[in-house]
């Protein structure tokens, strides 16, 4: 059976049948899979049963796996996955949800706000692959915004004030916004801001969007209240209804999303339970600010 996509929202995110992503792609699957993320943002997979191994080579067929260090404040020593997948479930090493006070939970409640993938990276993220493995009784849907069409939806005014914008994104924004604001020495440094374009333009396909995230909290140039009610009017217009998806999980639904044109968050769901998702992430391949390229 050929791979083909079913459209699943008005704007953006389609259906995807006819592939079985536990076993190696043709170069013809790949490409129609890369093709479609390009069009549609957000790719759904359903009934994918798959190791992280399998989830992993997945990934790779579009582009090396990013390294996920710098990314949390999860020691090495606690890491309950060691397969190369970002662990993304509420479980600690025990296997057992993490205490409501856990740092390490309290850091990952940062998902909960609207955000690309690595936007606090030089290089931010290209794709996230994420792999449900068991889910929550209540709550923990994924919701997408489509960041495109978001752009598109400004008006002219708005979109030659912003085009060049650049903002400041660091982890300890997101956080911040939630209280969470101890941090190490280490982590400071780990977690020093990067910059990224307010507004960037697809490789591929040389369609607009917004970049937006959680992490942004400054904008170059301007007063750090200004950029944030600006940041905040723009967050607000980008995440109504008609540019969302939201995705109720079932077990074994891999959900692909590219990081460039798209924002998600996961909503709030039963910490007492567990909820066992794990990403494979594909590295980007530039800055959006050229002249980060050269730190
Ligand atoms: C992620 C993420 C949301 C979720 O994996 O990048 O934000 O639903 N996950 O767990
Ligand atoms: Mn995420």
């Amino acid at each position: 059976m050929p791979v083909t996509i079913r459209k699943l929202h008005p704007v953006f995110v389609g259906e995807v049948t006819g592939v079985d992503l536990s076993r190696p792609l043709s170069r013809e699957d790949a490409a129609a899979i890369e093709a479609g993320m390009d069009e549609h943002a957000v790719l759904v997979f359903p009934k994918q049963d798959v190791t992280d191994e399998q989830q992993l080579a997945f990934a790779l067929n579009f582009g090396p796996r990013e390294d996920a260090r710098g990314g949390n404040v999860t020691k090495a020593q606690d890491a309950r996955l060691t397969t190369g997948v970002n662990d993304v479930s509420n479980l600690g090493k025990d296997g057992k949800p993490l205490p409501r006070d856990n740092r390490t939970h309290l850091f990952n409640l940062g998902n909960c706000l609207w955000h690309s993938d690595s936007s606090f990276r030089p290089i931010p993220a290209k794709f996230s692959l994420l792999s449900a493995r068991v889910v929550n009784p209540k709550g923990g849907d994924t919701e997408f915004a489509d960041m495109r069409a978001a752009y598109d939806a400004l008006d002219d005014e708005t979109k030659n004030e912003i085009n060049d914008m650049i903002c400041e994104h660091s982890l300890m924004t997101s956080r911040g916004a939630l209280g969470f604001l101890d941090y190490t020495e280490e982590e400071k440094q780990m977690f020093k801001p990067v910059l990224q374009r307010l507004v960037r333009t697809h490789p591929a396909h040389g369609r607009k969007s917004l970049y937006l995230s959680s992490h942004a909290g400054s904008i170059v140039g301007m007063t750090v209240p200004e950029a944030r009610v600006l940041l905040r009017d723009l967050n607000e217009h980008a995440t109504q209804p008609k540019f969302v998806y939201v995705h109720k999980w079932i077990v074994h639904d891999l959900v692909m999303w590219d990081n460039r044109q798209t924002m998600h968050r996961v909503r709030r769901y039963d910490q007492s339970q567990p909820r066992d998702m794990r990403r494979a992430t594909v590295e980007g391949d530039a800055p959006t600010v050229a002249q980060q390229a050269a730190e």
